[in-house]
């Protein structure tokens, strides 16, 4: 499949921005031009702009666009009611920031309609709760939405603008290190220990691993983003071989939509070039909204996602092993064992004690201990 490349070339810019410049404007929240900036660089490949009716109904309902491609989470462009009202069917629009000052961008609106929110969070997040941050995120940004394909005319930038890859760029690096087979991992948390053998018992059978961890919309109690990409640069410096690991943020709102939002980033990771993509335990969940296994389980509806799946099962700590387990590979269970989560550890910086060094390593801890406000 041929990425999808939606940024006007250097050719066309002038006479682009002129014609933006003359078009009346729809304003973007921050998270809405990074969507479009996915679009358009072709990490949303196939999509070339925001979703229409059609496309919602089809992804919230059957998981695949109308032509029968696999795609699990709508990507409307949402807006105020106020712009809504003003817009037509056929024209085209200018791309703007929130206060409208910088053009980003040109759509051709071939959609206008309105979201069935309620039905949408029941089918792609499985709850209505609004205790949910994607469902209450949801709701809050609205009904009133807009299809149509775009044009990019100048890329967003933010402080992790210098370190993002496109696609383009990773297959780039990944044919000039010669690895045919990469595994991607997803991750919006600082490193643990279970992280690290995910990521290295998956290394162990391919030529490159790609950390590729999310910065971008994610709800208060999470990582902070910078916090989590330097954790991985001082975990990957001392303890990763540099010739078969690359280390590249991925901008865009956390949905935590569980099974479904697993889907999207292997989808999402395909797209730049990786050949298979980790799913361990509750990948992608918030709360008790999913089970431990969920997101693995929808693979199932996916035999032809284009990217493998490697699953594991929840890596922990067994004291008489002395060693990371999983079920699969120590009879130990119940007080022999201690579960590393993500949030077990934040609680532990928030009481100010050290996690063991067994269960997060050393030098990310002692980074974690001189951070401030580490947590959103
Ligand atoms: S996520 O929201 O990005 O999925 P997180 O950064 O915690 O959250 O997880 C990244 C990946 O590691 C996911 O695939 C998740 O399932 C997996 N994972 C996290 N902790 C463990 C663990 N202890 N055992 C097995 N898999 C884990």
């Amino acid at each position: 499949m041929n990425l999808v490349d939606r940024m006007v070339g250097t050719e066309q810019l002038a006479t682009r921005s002129s014609y933006a410049e003359s078009l009346h404007k729809i304003q973007l929240r921050t998270e809405l031009l990074v969507d479009l900036d996915n679009i358009a660089n072709g990490v949303f490949s196939p999509l070339n702009g925001f979703m229409g009716k059609e496309s919602v109904d089809c992804v919230t309902d059957d998981m695949k666009l109308p032509d029968g491609s696999p795609w699990t989470i709508p990507v409307p462009l949402t807006v105020s009611e106020h712009d809504w009202m003003n817009v037509e069917a056929g024209v085209d629009y200018a791309l703007t920031d929130a206060g409208g000052v910088n053009i980003y961008g040109i759509i051709n609106i071939d959609s206008k309609y309105v979201l069935d929110l309620e039905h949408i969070a029941k089918k792609v997040f499985k709850t209505r709760s609004v205790e949910h941050y994607g469902v209450k995120r949801l709701f809050e940004w609205g009904k009133y939405a807009l299809g149509g394909s775009i044009e990019m005319i100048r890329r967003y930038t933010d402080e992790y603008s210098q370190y993002l890859l496109t696609p383009v760029e990773t297959k780039a690096i990944f044919l000039n290190r010669k690895w045919k087979s990469i595994v991607a991992f997803q991750t919006r948390n600082i490193p643990h220990i279970g992280h690290e053998w995910l990521q290295k018992t998956a290394l162990s059978t391919v030529d490159g691993l790609f950390i590729h961890p999310l910065v971008g919309d994610k709800k208060k109690g999470d990582y902070k983003d910078h916090v989590v990409i330097k954790s991985y640069q001082i975990l990957t410096e001392n303890y990763y071989p540099k010739d078969s690991v690359l280390l590249s943020p991925f901008r865009t709102m956390m949905r935590y939509a569980g099974p479904r939002e697993a889907i999207f980033h292997a989808l999402i990771r395909k797209n730049f070039g990786c050949t298979h993509f980790i799913v361990g335990r509750d990948h992608a969940g918030v709360g008790n909204f999913y089970g431990p296994y969920e997101a693995q389980e929808m693979f199932s509806n996916f035999p032809d996602l284009g990217i493998t799946p490697v699953f594991f099962k929840e890596f922990s700590w067994c004291k008489r092993c002395n060693s990371i387990v999983t079920d699969k590979i120590c009879p130990h269970r119940g007080d022999d064992r201690l579960v590393i989560k993500g949030t077990w550890v934040r609680d532990m910086l928030v009481n100010n004690n050290d996690p063991p060094s067994e269960l997060i390593r050393k030098e990310v801890i002692e980074y974690l201990r001189n951070e401030k406000d580490v947590f959103i």
